[in-house]
Formats: structure tokens, C-alpha cells, sequence
């Protein structure tokens, strides 16, 4: 395989690619300092962080060690969403970050139920204590809640405002300083809820109480009354609004602070008071002490002629009195007089005036200390567990938080700096012995030969400081017991004396010349693992001895303040022991300390400070290099990567880099380990680059690593085509499945139905057969059961059917055969269907119509059956005349008056005698009807005169009008042929009222001629039409032969 990946840059400029970088977000030097090749070079060291801090990047690991440094400014990474990401998330999985140390610290809590601590170190202003809050909000954000103690996560975050309001001072270094040093032990139940929570502090720096240097302030709390208290707040402790006012706010001459608002900062620490369970009356009395420690500083003093001191503010110690609760007498007379004891008895002497200044300062610090004391005892009386079931001790498990002063070196270092870096000499070496330790084991356990690792072992420093007898601290404690005249110098002598030719240990009489020529006479030189620190020994022993004067003591404790009674007690005025040396104390508070700290899983947060103006985006070289140093990063890192540089459980290196090797991808299926080393040599590391353990690859070098790491870089690509091809697949296989199950689904619940619909049929037509046979079995029996459907339908049928074949005319005969049971009601249907249609036909006839149908009527009871043409006659339309208006000649009608014409028609008239024919018009009127020729008016026939009509049987058109006969003046009959016999007589008949009169003759007619004669017309059926003279003077008419149907 071939690699493509970039040489790693001497010049300590880290690589682009790393492990973990490449699922976070940054990809800017390396997030962990142990991947780093030059991991020697203290430039590559700190390079790195210089690069990432530019980006915003301010963390980085080194192994499991945060490494954070302060940006001075709002970063969008603290967010909640931040907290979620962060949350069970494996720790180099995601970019570096305090949430993941959090995280990663509680969930080794609760996987393996072993209690935890996080070490935060760093000189001040470096963000030790915005690491620590961070850490107990991202706690009290993301662990479950127990619901007894829902207001225990109030409670811890709470307690850091009150203890930063009488802890934290504004300092050269830092705005916000804390001066003490904290341990906090947060206590979870078995569900991983806070439920408890401890606080143990340490050397609180009461010598600010009384003086502070150029530019630095008092406590917070001072500043933050005389701002935010209100006024009747004020004259209740007789304070004045201004700072300036009192002795003790003016050293530093730093009233104010842009950064800080002492007046906002006053709401917060007295809401923050409340919460974490303060009375109001306790408030009231802590106030009383802050106040009076202000008043103290006011004490001013005057000498008297005999070097006697006098009080000569007297308001003040009136005001002082009250506030601490004091007889006010008692209290002057212990602020001028020392109570000795000398050989059993008592002795008074009273001060000078030097002596009643550091009296007064001693005792404004005593009560400031013990205060703040008290405040710890009471906060941790209300985070403690309350639960019976959790005093135990059972089921609850630790993570313990330490805040503690870093590493300080100073101008002008005391004893304050010597205790603080003894602190960190002790830390650094619990560091070394856990870390190696740890180192060891995970060695052990994985089966691989422990290499001796090269590093400075800093005990040597810690014995000559703490070693009994021999030691640094015993030796000031000695010094400080010793009767007799002792000073600091001869402090100096005897360290000398005992300590010379220590390799750690130098002053200004031990060192070579060039040493010599930067130090001063008082000073003594430690060369700490961190770097060499001058103490300046002004100051130790008295600030060893840390002394009260007994009297003052037994005053503070008549007080009526339950708060200083409570942190003067009777019981230390009775004991006449000494006691212990701060020193000594501090010693062994830190023993107790380390035995905690050991007894628990250690992670450490090492904060750096990159610039000393707290600006943000500015990286001091020079400085962060003195921290690197001083924290002892480069030792943390080298006693890391002694051995291997990477190592990671056989699983995990399974799978980030199985893509790379045809065998183990996609799915390596033997053992890890056989997976782990089938991969290595398919990659081709040689042997002196790893190790493989029982459970965990080693790797040596990091860029064996970051080839690897290339290798997988180009290989990506192709590795999320596969993915993403195998996804899409999947996906539309999935989809797919999806439908035809669906479609199987429908398909069956549908054949389903349809099934059930034709079985259903198939039952009801089964049982319709059967009731349709059985029915028919039983059809002729009465109406019952058995029969009755096959008789209703039946019946129905019938009934349908008849309304499907109604006659459509009146003339259709036509009618179903009805069963039996409906043959009346068939019978009613037809004539009621038959009045129907007759009505509708005659409502549809028009008035011509009718009268044509009248007339048909009349001709049909004349001719019917009578007459050879009536058939043809009767088939053709009756007009209303068969001559037009214009044929009437214009005489005629003018002639006929008012007679009008209702019928005109052409017809042949035979003479009576000799039958000439002759061609006439007849016209009808309504009273007479007149045969014309041409012009004239050749007869009237007068209806009411006419006898009757006759006309053949046959179809011929003759017909005679038979005129009155006993008139003999009369023609005769009148003897026509007209090709409309049958409307025109017909019409006659009706005009005439003639119906009856009309004779129908099947041979032949008899006529009267004039005078009594008679004619006759035969009549004989023939080829076609002819009239002529027949036999005897008769008329014969041959009629053609009608086909009649
Ligand atoms: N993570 C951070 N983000 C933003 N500002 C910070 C951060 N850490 C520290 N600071 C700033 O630095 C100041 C000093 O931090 P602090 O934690 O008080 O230092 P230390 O406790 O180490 O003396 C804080 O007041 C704050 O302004
Ligand atoms: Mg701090």
C-alpha cells in the first residue's frame, strides 16, 4: 500500500491531519500534544498552542491531561446544544473540550463506580475556577435530578458567588483571583444525580485583609457592601459609601474595577446567600464582622510620653464594639496590652505603638479567616448529603473538583508563595507517581515489558521542604518555638546550616559567584521542578507563628455575634498548648489532601494564561512558555509518551481503520488481535513502530500513526461512495418491501372481499333456487311459506314485465297472459291502461282533427262494410273543399249572399233522360246545396227537402240525391258521380242532417225521374269504370274490382 501523506514539518508546525481531528471541528495543529513528532521541542510544544489559540481552539490534550488556555473572551462553545454534543461521547471522538472531560470523568464514575478527581492547576487569572464552574454547571445541566434534591445543583452553583465575593480579590494577574485554595467533592447517587456536595479550602490569603499591593483590591465583599448596600444598611454599620474612607480598601489604591460591578456583584452574593440557605439574621451578623473589620482598619493609635499606645478614635471603637459585640473598654485595653504568662503567673504589658498596629491587623485578619471559615462550614452544611440512606456512605460515588493555586513566582516571593508552591510541588508529584503508576499498569495488563521512562522525579524537592526534623518547615517551626532572640536571618543561618549542599537548596552565601550576585542577603533559593524561586525570608516567622494575643482572644469570644463566638471559642483561650504552625498546618492539610486525591481516579485541567493584560487574542510567547514550564507540561508529556505514543483499545483501532485492508473490511470476523495484525502488516509497520497488547495496539511514533491516518484520508472517498451506494440501496430495497407488503396487503384484503361478496352470492342464490322450486312445488297451493316467494315473484315478474310491454297505442290488443292470482288485477290494469291512453289520445287531438274524425266517424257508420271504396274513401283526408276559392266563379258566390260556401267539389251530372254527363260544381252550404255550370246556378237542393241519398255497394263514384217526389213540379232526382263520393256524401249526410237518409244499394238504385217516373242505375263489377246506357233504359255502371284487405 502507498501512502500519500505529508512529511511532518521539523519546524514544529503540526500536521493537518490527526486522529481525532478528523470528525471534529478543527483541524488546526494537533489536539493531542502526544501525537506530536518533536515532542521534546518546547517551540513545537508551544507552537501548537499558539496556533490553536489563534483559531479559537483553546483546548488541547495532552493523553487524558486538558490543556486550556484562557481566551479572555466569550467563546460560543458553552452552550447547552455544546453540553448534548458532548454528552456520552467517547473522548477523542469529538475536538478537545472541559465538557469532554466532564464527561468523560462522570461516566467513569458510574461505569466503574470509582470515585473521580479533577485537578485544575494554573497560576491566577490561567481560568482554574471558570474550569471548575464550567464543570459543575455542565453537572448540574446534564445528570439526572433527584427529585429530594432538585435544589442541591442551586445550591452548588450557587456557593461559588458567595465564596468568590469573600475569597476573590482583584489581583496584578487577575480580576477575579481566588485566594484560597478549593476542593469540592461532588457526591452522586447510584443514578448519577448530585445528591451532596463538600468544601474544603485552603490558606486563605488573610494578609490581604490588611494590605494589598499597587493596584490590587481588599475582597470583593468590602467593595460590593459599600456599593450595593443600601443606606439604611449603611448607617445601621455606620459606614460610609466611600471606599476611600477606610485604611483598609486605600493600599492598593484600586477602588473600582471596569470588569467587575460591585453593585450588580452585591444583588447576585446576597440572592446567592439565600439560596444556599443563609438566614437573614446570619447575613446580618456576617455583615456586622465585614463592617467591623473596616472599622478596625480605622483604629488609629496615639504614643503616650512613657511609649504607652492609646486608642484616639474613639467612634470608631464604639462603632467597632457594637459591631463585633464586644465590651468596648475590654476590647481597647486588648488592643494596647499583651497578657503574659510567666512562670505561672500573669503579667500585663502594654504595647507599643508598632506592636498595637500588627495587634489590630492581626486581629482584623483572624476574624476575616475564621469568617470565611465559618462561611465554608455553614455552605457545606447545607450541600451535605441529607438522606439517611446516603450517610451510608453506600451508593454514593465522588468527583472530587480541586481549584488550587498554580505555581507563583513573584518579585518579591514570602511565605505565602513558599506554602503555594510546596502546594504544586506535592501536586506534581501525585501527578507523576499517578500517571506512571497508571502508565505501568496499563503496561502490566497488556502484557508488555515496562520501559524505564526518563523524568524528574520532584520528591527530593518535596522532602526538603516537608522532611521531619530535616526539613524546610520543620526548621521554622523550630526556629519560631526557640526561646530566646529569633529573626528571620536567623532563620536564614540555621536553614543554611542544616540544608547546605542540598542540590535544591541555595542562598546567598551557598551559591557561586554568578548566583550570588542576583540574590539578596535574605533570601533562599528552591529549585523547584518547575524553576528556581527566591524566598525572601522577611515575614516567615511571624507569619508562621500566626499568632493571636490571649487576651484579644478572650475577648472575641464574650462576643454576643453568634458567628464570632462560634469562631472564638472558649475552648482555645482554656487550652494552653500551642498551637499549630501555619506551616505545619498547611502541611498536613495537604497530606490529607494528597491521601484524598489518591484514593480517586485523577484528570487535570492545566490552564494557561496567555497574556498578563487579560486581553483576549494576544499569545505571550515568553510568558506561556514560563507556564509550560512551571506547570511542567513538557514533563507530563514526556513521562506520556515515554513509551508508546498512541494507543487504543484493539476494537476501536479495528474499526476507524479496517477500510484500509481488503481482509479486515468490511467485517473483520476472527479475533481483534488477529484483525489488529493482519491490518498492520497489510499496512506494513514495522516491528519497532508497535507493540500489540492483550487488549490495546501501542503505537511508538505518532507519524506512523498520521500515515495511517493519510492512508485512510485518501481512502474515504471511495469508503462513503460504498456507504453511501449500500445505504441507497438498502434504502429503496427497504422502500420496495414497504409497497409490496402493502400492495399483498390490499391485493388480499380485496380478493378477500371479493371472495366473501361471491360466496355470499353464490348462498343467496342458492337459497333464492331453492325457495323458487320449492315455491313452484307448492304454486297452486294457498298463499303460505313455501310458496309465498315464488308467488311474489311472480307476480312481481308479471308486473314487471307489464311495465316493460304496456300497448303503446289504443289500438294495440295486445296484453301479458297474467298468472293466475293477477288475472283480476291485470284485468283492472288493462282498462285503467287503456282509459289512460284514450284520454291522453283525445286530449292530443286538435279541433281539425276532430272534425275530421267526426266525419270519419259518420262516413264509418255509413259506409263501413257497406261500400266497395269506402276503405280507399275513408284511408284519405276529408278537405274542407275540393275546390279553390278562384274555381267558384265570382257570381255564383256573389249569388249565394251570405249563404257562404262550406264545401265545393267537381262532379258529372247525368241527365235523367239519356244520362248525358255533364260537368257541374256542387257546393255545399249550411242550409242548401246548388249544382252550378260555370256561371249559373243550375239547381238547389234545399236539405230539409232532401228525401235521402243512395249510392252503390261498389266502388263506383255515383251517387243520387232523391228530391221530394209529391211535388210534381220537380226534376226528379239528381243523378251524380263524384271521384269523392265518400267525404262528399259524408259531408251532405251531416250538413243535411242526412245520416240516416243515406241508402246504400248493392245491385242497382231506383231514381224518380220527373212526374212519377222511375229510373234505375245498375250496378256490376268490372274490369275498370264505365258508365253508360244499358239494357232497358237503364244506367249501367261498371266498378272496377277494389282490393280490399
Ligand atoms: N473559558 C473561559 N472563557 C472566557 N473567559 C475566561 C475563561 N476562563 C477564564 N476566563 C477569564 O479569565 C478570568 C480569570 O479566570 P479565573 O478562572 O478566575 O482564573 P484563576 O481561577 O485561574 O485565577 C475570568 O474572570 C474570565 O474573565
Ligand atoms: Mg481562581
Amino acid at each position: 500500500m502507498r501512502y500519500h501523506g505529508r512529511e511532518v514539518d521539523v519546524e514544529g508546525r503540526m500536521r493537518l491531519v490527526m486522529e481525532s481531528t478528523l470528525t471534529a471541528r478543527d483541524r488546526v495543529g494537533v489536539q493531542d500534544f502526544v501525537l506530536l513528532e518533536k515532542y521534546n521541542s518546547e517551540a513545537a510544544f508551544i507552537e501548537n498552542l499558539r496556533r490553536r489559540f489563534g483559531e479559537n481552539l483553546v483546548y488541547t490534550y495532552i493523553g487524558s491531561v486538558l490543556v486550556s488556555v484562557n481566551p479572555y473572551k466569550e467563546l460560543e462553545m458553552y452552550s447547552k446544544q455544546q453540553m448534548e454534543r458532548y454528552r456520552g461521547v467517547s473522548f477523542y471522538e469529538i475536538s478537545p473540550h472541559i465538557y469532554a472531560l466532564a464527561d468523560n470523568t462522570y461516566r467513569a464514575m458510574r461505569t466503574e463506580r470509582k470515585d473521580q478527581c479533577i485537578m485544575i492547576s494554573g497560576e491566577s487569572g490561567a481560568g482554574k475556577t471558570e474550569a471548575s464552574k464550567k464543570i459543575l454547571l455542565y453537572f448540574a445541566v446534564t445528570c439526572p435530578i433527584n427529585e429530594h434534591m432538585a435544589t442541591l445543583g442551586d445550591c452548588l452553583l450557587q456557593s461559588n458567588p458567595v465564596l468568590e465575593a469573600f475569597g476573590n480579590a482583584k489581583t496584578f494577574r487577575n480580576d477575579n483571583s481566588s485566594r484560597f485554595g478549593k476542593y469540592m467533592d461532588v457526591q452522586f447517587d447510584f443514578r448519577g444525580a448530585p445528591v451532596g456536595g463538600h468544601i474544603l479550602n485552603y490558606l486563605l490569603e488573610k494578609s490581604r485583609v490588611v494590605h494589598q499591593n499597587q493596584g490590587e483590591r481588599n475582597f470583593h465583599i468590602f467593595y460590593q457592601l459599600l456599593e450595593g448596600g443600601d443606606d439604611d444598611l449603611l448607617t445601621t454599620l455606620a459606614l460610609e459609601r466611600n471606599p476611600q474612607s477606610y485604611n483598609y480598601l486605600v493600599k492598593g489604591n484600586c477602588p473600582r474595577l471596569s470588569s467587575v460591578s460591585d453593585k450588580k456583584n452585591w444583588k447576585v452574593v446576597m440572592k446567592a446567600l439565600s439560596v444556599v440557605g443563609f438566614t437573614e439574621e446570619e447575613v446580618q451578623k456576617l455583615l456586622d464582622i465585614i463592617a467591623s473589620v473596616l472599622h478596625l482598619g480605622n483604629i488609629q493609635f496615639g504614643e503616650g510620653e512613657e511609649g504607652e499606645t492609646y486608642i484616639t478614635t474613639e467612634t470608631q471603637m464604639t462603632n467597632l464594639a457594637k459591631l463585633l459585640g464586644v465590651d468596648v473598654s475590654a476590647l481597647g485595653e486588648a488592643l494596647t496590652h499583651k497578657k503574659l504568662t510567666a512562670k505561672g503567673e500573669e503579667m500585663i504589658s502594654a504595647l507599643n505603638f508598632e506592636q498595637a498596629m500588627s495587634t489590630r491587623d492581626a486581629l482584623a485578619k483572624a476574624v476575616y479567616r475564621r469568617t470565611f471559615n465559618w462561611l465554608v462550614e455553614k455552605i457545606n452544611q447545607s450541600l451535605a448529603l441529607k438522606e439517611e440512606i446516603y450517610h451510608s456512605g453506600k451508593g454514593c460515588t465522588v468527583i472530587g473538583l480541586l481549584d488550587i493555586y498554580g505555581f507563583e513566582v513573584l518579585q518579591h516571593n514570602s511565605f505565602e508563595q513558599f506554602c503555594i508552591n510546596y502546594c504544586n510541588e506535592k501536586l506534581q508529584q501525585l501527578f507523576i507517581e499517578l500517571t506512571l503508576r497508571s502508565e505501568q499498569e496499563e503496561y502490566e495488563t497488556e502484557g508488555i515489558a515496562w520501559e524505564t521512562v526518563q523524568y524528574f522525579d520532584n520528591k527530593i524537592i518535596c522532602d526538603l521542604i516537608e522532611e521531619k526534623h530535616k526539613g524546610i518547615i520543620s526548621i521554622l517551626d523550630e526556629e519560631c518555638l526557640r526561646p530566646g532572640e529569633t529573626c528571620d536571618v536567623s532563620l536564614l543561618e540555621k536553614l543554611e546550616d542544616t540544608l547546605g549542599g542540598h542540590p535544591h537548596f541555595v542562598t546567598h552565601k551557598l551559591a557561586n559567584g554568578k548566583t550570588r550576585r542576583i540574590m539578596s542577603r535574605e533570601e533562599f533559593r528552591l529549585l523547584h521542578y518547575a524553576g528556581e524561586v527566591n524566598y525572601n525570608v522577611d515575614g516567615f516567622l511571624d507569619k508562621n507563628n500566626d499568632l493571636l494575643n490571649r487576651n484579644l482572644k478572650e475577648v472575641m469570644c464574650q462576643s454576643d455575634n453568634q458567628i464570632l463566638s462560634h469562631c472564638f471559642r472558649r475552648k482555645e483561650v482554656a487550652d494552653h498548648r500551642r498551637p499549630e504552625m501555619a506551616a505545619t498546618h498547611f502541611k498536613n492539610s495537604l497530606m490529607k489532601l494528597m491521601e484524598i486525591l489518591k484514593s480517586k481516579e485523577p484528570s487535570y485541567v492545566r490552564c494557561i494564561k496567555p497574556n498578563d493584560a487579560k486581553q483576549p487574542g494576544r499569545f505571550d510567547e515568553v510568558l506561556v512558555r514560563h507556564q509550560v514550564k512551571y506547570l511542567g507540561l513538557m514533563e507530563n508529556l514526556r513521562v506520556r509518551r515515554a513509551g508508546f505514543a498512541y494507543r487504543r483499545r484493539f476494537e476501536a483501532f479495528l474499526q476507524r481503520y479496517k477500510p484500509l485492508c481488503p481482509e479486515t473490511w468490511p467485517n473483520w470476523h476472527g479475533g481483534l488481535a488477529d484483525g489488529v495484525s493482519t491490518l498492520v502488516n497489510h499496512l506494513g509497520y514495522n516491528a519497532e513502530e508497535y507493540k500489540l497488547g492483550r487488549s490495546k495496539i501501542f503505537i511508538r511514533f505518532p507519524k506512523t500513526l498520521f500515515r495511517t491516518e493519510d492512508a485512510l484520508e485518501a481512502k474515504r472517498p471511495e469508503i462513503a461512495l460504498t456507504l453511501q451506494t449500500s445505504w441507497r440501496g438498502y434504502r429503496e430495497r427497504a422502500k420496495f418491501q414497504r409497497i409490496r407488503r402493502a400492495v399483498i396487503t390490499i391485493q388480499s384484503a380485496w380478493r378477500g372481499m371479493k371472495a366473501r361478496r361471491r360466496a355470499k352470492r353464490r348462498r343467496q342464490a342458492a337459497e333464492l333456487i331453492r325457495k323458487l322450486i320449492k315455491g313452484f312445488i307448492y304454486r297452486h297451493e294457498e298463499y303460505c311459506p313455501e310458496n309465498e316467494y315464488f308467488l311474489d315473484h311472480v307476480r312481481c315478474s308479471f308486473l314487471k314485465n307489464l311495465r316493460k310491454n304496456l300497448p303503446k297505442s289504443v289500438l294495440d290488443r295486445n296484453w301479458p297472459t297474467p298468472p293466475p292470482s293477477l288475472v283480476e288485477t291485470s284485468e283492472h290494469l288493462q282498462r285503467l291502461h287503456r282509459t289512460n291512453m284514450v284520454t291522453k289520445y283525445c286530449r292530443r287531438v286538435q279541433p281539425e282533427w276532430k272534425k275530421q274524425m267526426m266525419q270519419k266517424v259518420i262516413a264509418s257508420e255509413i259506409f263501413k262494410d257497406q261500400k266497395d271504396s269506402y276503405p280507399q274513401g275513408v284511408g284519405r283526408l276529408f278537405l274542407d273543399s275540393r275546390l279553390e276559392r278562384e274555381q267558384i266563379n265570382l257570381k255564383v258566390v256573389q249569388t249565394l249572399g251570405n249563404d257562404k260556401v262550406q264545401y265545393g267539389v267537381s262532379v258529372v251530372k247525368y241527365d235523367r233522360r239519356g244520362f248525358k254527363p255533364r260537368a257541374r260544381q256542387l257546393l255545399l252550404t249550411n242550409t242548401f246545396a246548388v249544382l252550378i255550370d260555370r256561371t249559373k246556378i243550375k239547381q238547389r237542393v234545399d236539405y230539409a227537402a232532401l228525401r235521402g241519398i243512395s249510392v252503390s255497394s261498389l266502388s263506383d263514384g255515383m251517387f243520387v240525391l232523391h228530391m221530394p217526389n209529391e211535388d210534381n213540379k220537380q226534376k226528379g232526382d239528381v243523378v251524380l258521380h263524384c271521384n269523392h263520393v265518400i267525404e262528399l256524401v259524408t259531408k251532405l249526410a251531416m250538413m243535411a242532417s242526412k245520416v240516416n237518409c243515406v241508402n246504400i244499394s248493392p245491385g242497382s238504385i231506383r231514381f224518380l225521374l220527373a212526374r212519377g217516373k222511375e229510373g234505375i242505375i245498375d250496378f256490376v263489377r268490372g274490369p275498370e269504370l264505365k258508365v253508360s246506357k244499358g239494357k232497358r233504359g237503364h244506367l249501367l255502371v261498371i266498378a272496377p274490382q277494389t282490393n280490399v284487405t
